[in-house]
């Protein structure tokens, strides 16, 4: 479908910087180190009161105009910011908008120009130096530098032509040798293979200083053959503007800050990470992963790195996903005709995976049991899920006491809690199996609804009933502090 949102904000990160500065979401930093410093203040302000973005400038050993952005989306405010509504918009009020978004998947298909900002500087052959961008260490215990987080890793199919974007960590090695790493059974690693498995080297893009807004739908699960430029033309109400790389042809966003163009040749590994991951756990360990070997560098005037930086949770990671994966699931629930969905949410301690509750009306006998079900295995609920808690309307999703209270009290661990196994997983997951593979693992379905044949004689809540609320409210609200 067509017809975007309106953010009104454009696509260029430095028109999304002077708007966060404006509602005083982003600090700046001057003089902090690459090495240990960078990451060490990303750590503290991702753990402190209203999570700001930080900016970086003057690092020492490069170009004092070359900068880094990180902790992109710590805070809900700046969500809403981005996504162009209220600046007090609710996690909840979040979770809905994005059930809505892919309720109509507004989409505007990308065009081409010739032009842009990105072409500043441009460079081939021996002139690409990667090294020249102030990368940080991000975590003391990294081994090595990367370069793609808050980043987009484009890709086509060699088939049907689709082109495919996803956040992929890139680390850099050497002026013209970076690496990504693809979760097995993620688009790219399939499209990667496609190409592999007919003796050709995959072309592939990486842009790695980016408007949020098109980083963010590179973090989200946009179905397998869906265009991610288009989605985010939905979101940000505008095509993207890009240009097509000389060397793959591939498409980049015009007003990028830095990307770089190369091809993944099959066999062709180098030694990567580890990178302390959204688990909040350095559980990849190191190992051989595809080298993208560089023929195409470009960088802005004064370029600016964007980083969303993993670590324990709540991270960067967990905010805009955890609210967006929570609206898809609510949305694929609904289209795999699950009736009666009234919430869904996703707890940041989970890293937006791990954690999903469901609350729903029930209507029939093993209502809540398919609900939890499809949860556990739908498209945005699948990959790396431990634990999925159905609940009742009357329970708040997104209120752990709430959930935790069902859980202690509507659940007969007996016939409530489904153990499934072999499952969708990682090896980021330091619970999955088997222990040479690390690609599934085992989680968790609990049903914490009113038993359905229950609900006749189940004892009544001690809560308000609805009339006392609203007498004690109108009569004594005047005495209440603001927000109850
Ligand atoms: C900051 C960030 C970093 C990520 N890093 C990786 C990664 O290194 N490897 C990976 O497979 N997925 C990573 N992901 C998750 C994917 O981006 C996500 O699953 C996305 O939907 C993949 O796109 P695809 O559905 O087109 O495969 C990351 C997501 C974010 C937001």
């Amino acid at each position: 479908m067509h017809g975007g949102l309106k953010t009104g904000q454009g696509q260029d990160l430095r028109e999304w910087i002077a708007r966060m500065q404006a509602a005083g979401e982003v600090i700046t930093i001057k003089g902090a180190d690459r090495e240990r410093e960078i990451g060490g203040i990303v750590d503290i302000a991702m753990r402190k009161m209203g999570r700001p973005a930080v900016l970086f400038e003057d690092v020492p050993g490069y170009d004092p105009e070359f900068r880094v952005l990180a902790n992109l989306f710590t805070s809900v405010k700046r969500i809403a910011l981005t996504l162009g509504l209220p600046a007090d918009t609710s996690e909840v009020d979040l979770v809905r908008y994005w059930r809505d978004y892919m309720r109509n998947a507004p989409t505007i298909p990308p065009v081409q120009v010739n032009t842009g900002a990105l072409l500043d500087n441009s460079f081939k052959g021996e002139d690409i130096d990667l090294l020249k961008i102030p990368t940080p260490r991000w975590h003391e215990g990294d081994g090595g530098y990367f370069i793609g987080t808050g980043c987009m890793v484009i890709m086509k199919d060699p088939d049907s032509g689709w082109i495919n974007y996803g956040a992929y960590r890139v680390q850099v090695h050497d002026r013209k040798v970076a690496s990504v790493m693809i979760s097995k059974g993620k688009h790219g690693d399939i499209l990667m293979r496609k190409y592999h498995d007919r003796g050709q080297p995959c072309p592939i893009a990486v842009v790695c200083g980016v408007h949020p807004g098109l980083f963010a739908v590179a973090g989200l699960e946009i179905p397998y053959g869906k265009n991610e430029f288009e989605a985010a033309g939905g979101l940000l109400g505008e095509a993207i503007r890009v240009i097509n790389g000389p060397v793959t042809g591939l498409p980049i966003p015009a007003e990028a800050e830095i990307a770089f163009e190369g091809y993944l040749h099959k066999g062709d590994l180098i030694e990567e990470g580890p990178l302390g991951e959204w688990t909040g756990y350095y559980a990849g360990g190191r190992d051989m992963r595809p080298a993208i070997r560089v023929e195409t560098f470009w960088h802005r005037d004064k370029p600016i790195l964007t980083g969303a930086i993993p670590g324990v949770p709540p991270n960067d990671d967990t905010f805009y996903r955890g609210t967006a994966r929570a609206g898809v699931v609510w949305h694929e629930l609904e289209a795999a005709g699950v009736p009666e969905v009234k919430g869904v949410w996703s707890h940041e301690a989970g890293g937006s995976r791990m954690w999903l509750t469901v609350a729903i009306k029930q209507m029939y006998a093993g209502h809540s049991k398919q609900a939890g079900l499809i949860a556990s295995q739908c498209h945005a609920g699948a990959y790396a899920n431990r634990v999925v808690v159905v609940v009742d309307d009357d329970i708040d999703p997104a209120n752990m006491d709430s959930v935790v209270w069902a859980m202690c009290t509507r659940c007969d661990p007996r016939d409530d809690v489904q153990i499934l196994h072999g499952n969708w997983s990682t090896h980021l997951d330091p619970m999955s199996y088997p222990s040479d593979k690390h690609n599934m693992n085992s989680r968790m379905v609990i049903d914490a609804c009113v038993p359905w044949n229950r609900k006749a004689d189940w004892p009544e809540t001690v809560r308000n009933t609805p009339p006392l609320e609203k007498q004690v409210r109108e009569k004594f609200g005047k005495f209440l502090p603001p927000g109850w």
